[in-house]
């Protein structure tokens, strides 16, 4: 059927015959380097998970909030919506996509042709959005999958951010990879699918099914894996060998699974008993406090990087923006911890920097990484004393730090002059969440508190 709409179908360009392939799952075990429960506040319950490069993950919970994990699997709440990655297709009126940072309808090639109708056009309206999400190569193309009928089409969109060139492909004429129910990107070229089949493995010219007793589940990639919940392991292949990294995991209709896009080591699991487990496959260089696009409020950052072969490692330093400011030779390995003089970025402006880490080991090799950030106010300027922290300080602290006011309790810091004359102390009280004493501020609050001092505390 496939083969006949090639013909038929001059649109369908690029079909490579892919060769289809077999396998069974044989995963060796392997002891993480971490695997670890990550502890939920009390009453939060996850219903997602999003991993983000650097090893920091984004839990999701049901009142809508957000937390998230740093390196050492500790949650901190976080205000704002995180970076979620965005919905690149829907199903709603036929199939959209977002290219250059618009939405754009597609049709599918007029004439019935696309997946033979009238079956296929009827599968069209309900295409799975598929993705393997993401991947702009060097001309900012971009190529989505999307599964019509059981038959995965590649689209390619290109060129021309008002009316890109769509190309379909069909990659494997002939494949029929069963019910996908998610798919995931591994690398630039390659992408993984769950299906009632099992787990294919697609790339350029290879379609490689693998099979095991149940149907996959949860399934994420990045940096050259796909990891997939499985007969109750979380598994991770490169496509040649299987690894199994933890066992006796519940899984089912709740789970997910996210990946740090970049390396592909650490995952974030989200169980089918609401558990959340924080999965790192092996040593890499990972930095704690920000990731990569992050927008960072809080400008007193610690960083750790937690490498490998701790012993080998000779050093490591961290540049910001370019200039060094901190290297260690010995462990711990982090620009602000135990002892070593904190990331103190308070002299940075509002925008976005940069930070290289450069790791040596004892062979002579160095491998380096780079976060981007962004340092914002959460209002998208500086706060001003009298528009923005005046009524935020009669709401939270004037009840207790007004001479003469309500309690009035505590030192007086009513006045423009009085509360900037702290600023230090009033920072630090705030961001460490010992003021005010009675209720935890919140995150918006404390950091335009912070935003307004590191902006140097403008009227
Ligand atoms: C329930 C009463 C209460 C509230 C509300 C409150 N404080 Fe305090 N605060 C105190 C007391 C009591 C002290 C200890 C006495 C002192 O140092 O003035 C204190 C001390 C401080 C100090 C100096 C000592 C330290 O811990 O660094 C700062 C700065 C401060 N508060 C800032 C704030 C800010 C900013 C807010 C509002 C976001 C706030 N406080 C809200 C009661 C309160």
């Amino acid at each position: 059927m496939r083969r006949a709409l090639l013909v038929a179908l001059p649109l369908l360009a690029g079909c490579a015959t892919a060769a289809i392939q077999d396998r069974s799952v044989s995963a060796v075990d392997r002891a993480p380097r971490v695997l670890q429960r990550v502890p939920l506040p009390a009453g939060a319950r996850a219903v997602g998970v999003v991993a983000q490069e650097g090893g920091e993950g984004i839990i999701e919970l049901a009142d809508g909030h957000f937390l998230r994990v740093d390196v050492r699997g500790e949650v901190q709440p976080i205000d704002g919506a995180p970076a979620l990655p965005r919905a690149e297709w829907t199903t709603s009126g036929g199939l959209r996509a977002e290219y250059g940072g618009r939405w754009f309808a597609l049709e599918a090639p007029p004439g019935n042709e696309l997946g033979v109708a009238p079956e296929g056009l009827r599968s069209i309206a309900q295409v799975v959005p598929l993705t393997f999400r993401g991947a702009k190569d060097a001309k900012g193309a971009r190529d989505a999958w999307i599964r019509i009928g059981t038959s995965v089409v590649r689209v390619h969109l290109e060129g021309g951010a008002d009316a890109p060139k769509v190309t379909w492909m069909d990659p494997a004429p002939g494949a029929s990879v069963g019910a996908v129910q998610s798919i995931a990107r591994i690398d630039e070229g390659r992408g993984a699918m769950a299906s009632d089949r099992g787990l294919t493995l697609v790339s350029e010219g290879t379609i490689r099914t693998y099979r095991d007793a149940g149907i996959p589940g949860p399934l994420g990639g990045g940096g050259g894996w796909a990891w997939v919940g499985w007969n109750g392991q979380i598994l991770r292949t490169d496509g040649e060998t299987w690894e199994s990294l933890a066992k006796d995991v519940v899984l089912g209709q709740g789970a997910r699974l996210a990946v740090d896009g970049g390396t592909g080591t650490f995952a974030l699991v989200l169980d089918g008993a609401g558990g959340v487990w924080r999965i790192q496959a092996d040593g890499a260089l990972f930095l704690s406090g920000l990731a990569n696009g992050a927008a960072v409020f809080d400008t007193k950052l610690e960083l750790e990087a937690s490498p490998a072969e701790r012993d080998a490692l000779e050093r490591v330093s961290f540049a910001l923006d370019g200039k060094d400011v901190a290297s260690r030779t010995a462990p711990p390995w982090g620009w602000g911890t135990d002892g070593v003089r904190p990331a103190d970025l308070a002299s940075i402006g509002f925008g976005t920097h940069r930070i290289d880490v450069r790791a040596r080991f004892g062979d002579g090799r160095e491998r380096t990484r780079t976060l981007r950030f962004d340092y914002r106010s959460p209002i998208g300027r500086i706060p001003t004393y009298d528009a923005d922290i005046a009524p935020l300080y009669d709401a939270k602290c004037g009840s207790c730090h007004t001479a003469g006011v309500g309690r009035g309790v505590a030192r007086d810091l009513s006045s423009y002059e009085r509360l900037s004359g702290q600023a230090a102390a009033v920072r630090r009280a705030v961001r460490q969440g010992r003021m005010p004493p009675d209720l935890r501020l919140d995150p918006v609050s404390t950091s335009l508190f912070t935003a307004w001092i590191d902006g140097r505390t403008p009227r």
